[in-house]
Formats: C-alpha cells, structure tokens, sequence
C-alpha cells in the first residue's frame, strides 16, 4: 500500500533533502535543547527499516542514530542475526534528544505523546522515500509512532503487524532495555530473544525478495 503523507508534509524527493528540512524542525519544543537533529540513516534503498525511540546523549552530539551503547549492542544483534547494517535504514521517531539535567549529566526522558505525534510527520516522509519492505520497532514508544496506538510489546512480539500506512511491521525491544537488566541470566536470554526477533525480520525479508 502506498505511504499516505501528511498534507502539509514539505516537497522533500531525497533523504538530503529531508535531512535538511529536519535541521529546521521546530514543531515541538524539543529542538529548544537538542544540540543536532538526528534524522535516519541508511540508503533510499534499504527494505529493512529499523526505528528506536529518540537519540542519546551521544546522538545528539553526533548526528547520527544509535552511535552510542544501545547502539554498539544493536549492531552486535544485527550482526547475529545475519544482517547488514549497511543495508538497513536506522531512525527514531522522534528526532532530537529530549533530556534533563542531572548534576552534570543529561539524563534521557520519555517523549511524550505530543512529541511523538509532531515527528510522526518525519517518520511517514522517510518511509514514502525509502519504501521498505518491512519496519521493525524496537520498543514501545517507535511501535505506538507506527501504529498510532499503544501497544503491550509481549502481546504484539513477534506477530505480524501493519504500520498505519499499511507498511507490514514487527515489534521488538528497545536495545536500551537489554542494557538495563541487572542479572547475567536475564540479559542472556533478553538477548538471544532480540537476536531471534531480529533474524525472523531476515527471514520475512528473504521470503518477500
Ligand atoms: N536510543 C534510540 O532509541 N535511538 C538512538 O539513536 C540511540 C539510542
């Protein structure tokens, strides 16, 4: 199914393009303290598409998606599950880094429904251009962006899904929730069940090609 644009969505027909008109983005207060948008990254051509949540703190600074440890351990995943990064286009619905200060820190906050809903609009702009064949979620906040509605991830893991603009869609952790776990035992089968989630994405792939 085509991908349906906002109507006031800007002129954009490459991801340059976009990328410039999201280092204008002010539709929500986000970008007040953001210091770099972080648009997504990869080729127009990729059929997988991955999205997180927001930036981190070395997102922010850089540029660039998932450059930081949750990103060191997707690339890991990825890697495990047989797939390219380099050909797979990575983003986050929402495009700058919303944060608060702790002593010296940036602390990473939630963005909230409000947020996620004005950066939907880069979101659907990305996806009419890189057309791909299958979005992966990772975690709660990416998977309510795609389908307009929350969702619980142990239910919806897993399960063929579709986008709001009919792009099919699965839905997995939040590599950050990984990084979290406190135990040896749970973050080893936390992992291996991304990994499986993330090479059922591969195998999806292999069987639409
Ligand atoms: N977490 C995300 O959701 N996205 C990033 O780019 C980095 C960390």
């Amino acid at each position: 199914m085509a991908t349906e644009l906002p109507l006031d969505a800007p002129m954009v027909e490459t991801l340059a393009a976009l990328r410039e008109a999201e280092a204008a983005c002010t539709r929500c207060p986000l970008h007040r303290n953001a210091t770099l948008v972080v648009p997504g990254e990869g080729p127009d051509t990729a059929r997988l598409m991955l999205v997180g949540e927001q930036p981190g703190d070395q997102e922010d600074l850089s540029g660039k998606p998932f450059v930081g440890p949750a990103g060191k351990l997707l690339d890991r995943a990825i890697a495990e599950a047989g797939i390219d990064r380099r050909e797979v286009f990575v983003t986050n619905a929402v495009k700058h880094f919303k944060w608060e200060a702790r002593g010296k820190r940036r602390l990473h906050k939630k963005p909230n429904a409000h947020e996620i809903e004005r950066c939907r609009w880069w979101n659907d702009l990305e996806r009419a251009l890189v057309k791909p064949d299958l979005v992966v979620a990772l975690g709660a906040t990416a998977a309510a962006s795609l389908l307009g509605r929350t969702v619980t991830l142990a239910r919806t893991r897993g399960t063929a899904l579709t986008a709001r603009d009919g792009t099919a869609l699965l839905v997995t952790v939040h590599p950050s929730y990984l990084l979290r776990l406190r135990g040896e035992a749970d973050r080893t089968r936390e992992y291996a069940a991304f990994v499986a989630d993330l090479a059922l994405a591969a195998r999806r792939l292999r069987s639409a090609a």
